[in-house]
């Protein structure tokens, strides 16, 4: 069997009072693209963080590639590439230069510019490549900051809300690059709070609530065995029977989604309607998202 890309072995964090992780256990093969996901406070940062040997565990062990991330800290390092959630970077380097010395710190030297060159390409940072880092606007330190991430070519690459605050245009960019570097063989772990990325990006998903993980299936799982099916109503004139709204997700200018447990409910739904004499102009069964699951598995923190 291959080394795993990432092992996490039983790990604890805490801050003073606070369990930040309470015994995260999981393993991530070498190729797969995997979701961290998990509202505000689960514990996905603490977690990298700790995989980028920033932060130590209370108790247990991370290993990237085979390498245990205290005890090898260069070895286990050197696997990883990381995008951290918060823009932080040099500001006396243009964005070349920055990524030449990033990859520098990890022993590369100029047989690796090709590499920083086909970074800065993927990332549309051509026109900027020589713009001093304070000068990009919050976007192109973004696309900066995750090309300073790769800069020394790294087997695995862990996004943390790299989609945070970024342009339509830059997603699909990023999103499409991504996919490229991970079908050449790069695993990739991302979190993120816009869940439909993580629904067609990922093929398995963890979803992290108050330090622990609560689900971890492939995406495809999830979705067929923690969520139903959703029906939206548009109805003429703008109420919803009493009777339906325990199972209202969310309506808005008369049209209304449901969430469905089963598919007798849609009669159920249909009957109330009738009763109240409400018209309906749209009736549509959609299929649940990963945020249905999501809501049912960690909302309501
Ligand atoms: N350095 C620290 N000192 C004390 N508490 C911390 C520290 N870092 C994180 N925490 C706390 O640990 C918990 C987990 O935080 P973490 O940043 O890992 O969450 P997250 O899942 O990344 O959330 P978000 O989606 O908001 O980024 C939070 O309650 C946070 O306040
Ligand atoms: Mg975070």
């Amino acid at each position: 069997m291959k080394t795993p890309a990432i092992q996490i072995h039983d790990v604890h964090k805490q801050f003073g009072q606070l369990n930040a992780l309470n015994g995260i256990d999981l393993s991530i093969e070498q190729g797969e693209f995997f979701a961290l996901l998990g509202p505000n406070g689960a514990g996905k940062s603490t977690l990298i963080n700790i995989m980028a040997g920033l932060l130590r565990p209370t108790i247990g062990h991370v290993s990237i590639m085979g390498h245990d991330v205290i005890a090898d800290y260069q070895q286990a390092r050197m696997a990883l590439g990381v995008v951290p959630q918060e823009l932080v970077f040099d500001p006396f380097f243009n964005v070349r230069e920055m990524l030449r010395f990033q990859a520098g710190y990890f022993g590369h030297g100029p047989e690796n510019d090709a590499w920083v060159d086909q970074v800065i390409e993927g990332l549309g940072l051509t026109d900027k490549a020589h713009t001093n880092m304070r000068k990009l606007s919050g976007g192109m330190k973004r696309r900066a900051l995750i090309a300073q991430a790769l800069a020394h070519r790294p087997p695995v690459i862990v996004l943390d809300e790299p989609t945070a605050g970024v342009d339509v245009e830059l997603r699909q960019m990023l999103w499409g690059f991504i996919k490229q570097l991970n079908r050449e063989g790069h695993t990739i772990i991302l979190t993120t709070h816009y869940l439909e990325e993580a629904e067609t990006l990922c093929e398995r998903v963890a979803m992290m609530k108050q330090g622990k993980i609560v689900a971890l299936d492939t995406t495809a799982n999830l979705l067929k065995s923690h969520a139903g099916k959703n029906l939206r109503l548009t109805l003429k004139g703008a109420h919803l029977p009493p009777a339906l709204l325990p199972m209202l997700k969310h309506g808005e200018l008369g049209v209304f989604t449901l969430a469905l447990s089963d598919l007798t409910q849609v009669e159920f739904a249909l009957a109330e309607l009738r009763k109240a004499n409400v018209d309906i102009e749209d009736m549509q069964l959609i299929e649940a998202d990963l945020e249905d699951v999501f809501m049912s598995l960690v909302g309501g923190v």
